[in-house]
């Protein structure tokens, strides 16, 4: 049986994605500090001889000896701090999480390749945040400068010139995917899909920042995972794959077709749910968007899942899951961050 590490497997990407390993027959360790208060409940019912999960940070030197015991084949690093108002607030965890914990796994990686003469595969989950803005009509290839505008996007930036430094010098075997906006169950309630889902269901008005014209490319997190893993399986190391579905939408019109997915399924919308623009982010980039020509020709992936389905199969589990919105403080997740420059 193949063993891989998933770290940040408590968050929303990586829940999805170990639970999508344990269906490939994987062993899967999962590695996260649990940084927020809902615990393992969206890997609740994974038990069994098949996972083990570590509470710990990935700072830790207990990395290497997870490493020497589990032997893995690959890990998958989606372990980081991810909220953009969050890193605008307060940065110095994005450093400490996204910077110098991805600078301590390649040490270990480095320390285990000297040791066992074994070259584990790290597979890293970076952004399409790395590129900044991009004009309309054009999208960022592998090729492009990276030109982050976030403490966010400039962490995870300068982790994906750290590990390319690795493969070069010390001929660690890692690639990188760079990915556009994912949704889909599991999602932490500071996102914004989340955010309109809690206050469509709690008959609240509809936060979106500036006049919504920010647009972003969607993709569902399964085909993120099912990427994800074609990378592992067939990406060129020290190669960056752009992961995207060309599905570009304006804040607003998501907003608007949310609204009509939920509409559809004769669910009351109280009045008070109305759209309300709020003062926008500090350098808030306007547009995303991706070129993933190359994962599609070279690695032959494609996104399946169409954007309305997936914003319906979404809804539905948050509308069963609704404790989960009960795990996360109203005050740490429902507050706007990142206004006082
Ligand atoms: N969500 C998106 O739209 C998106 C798009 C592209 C790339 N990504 C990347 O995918 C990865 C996962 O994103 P997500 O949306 O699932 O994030 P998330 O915030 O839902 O989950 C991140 C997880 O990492 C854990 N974590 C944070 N710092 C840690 C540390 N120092 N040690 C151990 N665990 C730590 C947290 O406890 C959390 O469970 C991130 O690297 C993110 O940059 C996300």
């Amino acid at each position: 049986m193949k063993k891989a590490i998933v770290t940040g497997g408590n968050g929303f990407i990586g829940s999805n994605l170990v639970k999508f390993l344990l269906d490939k027959n994987f062993f899967v360790i999962n590695i996260d500090k649990n940084k927020y208060s809902n615990g393992n409940y969206l890997l609740k019912d994974r038990k069994g001889k098949n996972y083990k999960f570590f509470k710990l940070d990935i700072n830790s030197s207990k990395i290497f000896n997870i490493l020497k015991k589990y032997k893995p084949e690959v890990i998958f690093n989606l372990a980081a701090e991810t909220h953009v108002d969050r890193s605008i607030e307060s940065p110095k965890d994005f450093i400490h999480s996204n910077i110098n914990g991805v600078f301590n796994i390649l040490e270990q990686l480095r320390k285990f390749k000297k040791k066992n003469k074994k070259n584990i595969r790290l597979v890293h989950i970076s952004t399409d945040e790395v590129y900044g803005d991009i004009k309309k009509d054009k999208s960022s290839t592998e090729k492009n400068a990276y030109m982050p505008s976030s403490p966010y996007s400039a962490s995870k930036a300068s982790a994906d010139h750290l590990i390319k430094s690795y493969v070069r010098t010390y001929k660690l075997d890692s690639v990188i995917s760079n990915c556009c906006n994912n949704f889909g169950p599991g999602q932490y309630p500071e996102k914004l899909i989340p955010t309109l889902i809690f206050n469509i269901l709690n008959n609240n008005p509809l936060p979106i920042y500036g006049r919504g014209k920010n647009s972003r490319e969607w993709i569902f997190v399964d085909d993120h995972c099912s990427a994800i893993f074609r990378i592992y399986k067939k990406g060129k190391t020290g190669e960056s794959y752009n992961i995207g579905t060309n599905n570009n939408i304006t804040n607003l019109n998501l907003t608007k077709i949310l609204l009509k997915v939920i509409k559809n399924k004769k669910i009351k919308i109280g009045k008070r749910v109305k759209i309300k623009f709020v003062k926008d982010r500090p350098g808030h980039d306007f547009r995303y968007a991706l070129n993933s020509k190359k994962i599609r020709n070279t690695l032959k992936w494609k996104p399946k899942k169409n954007f309305k389905s997936g914003l319906e199969e979404t809804f539905d589990w948050y509308l069963i899951n609704y404790k989960f919105f009960n795990y996360f403080s109203k005050k740490n997740f429902f507050k706007r961050l990142g206004l006082k420059t």
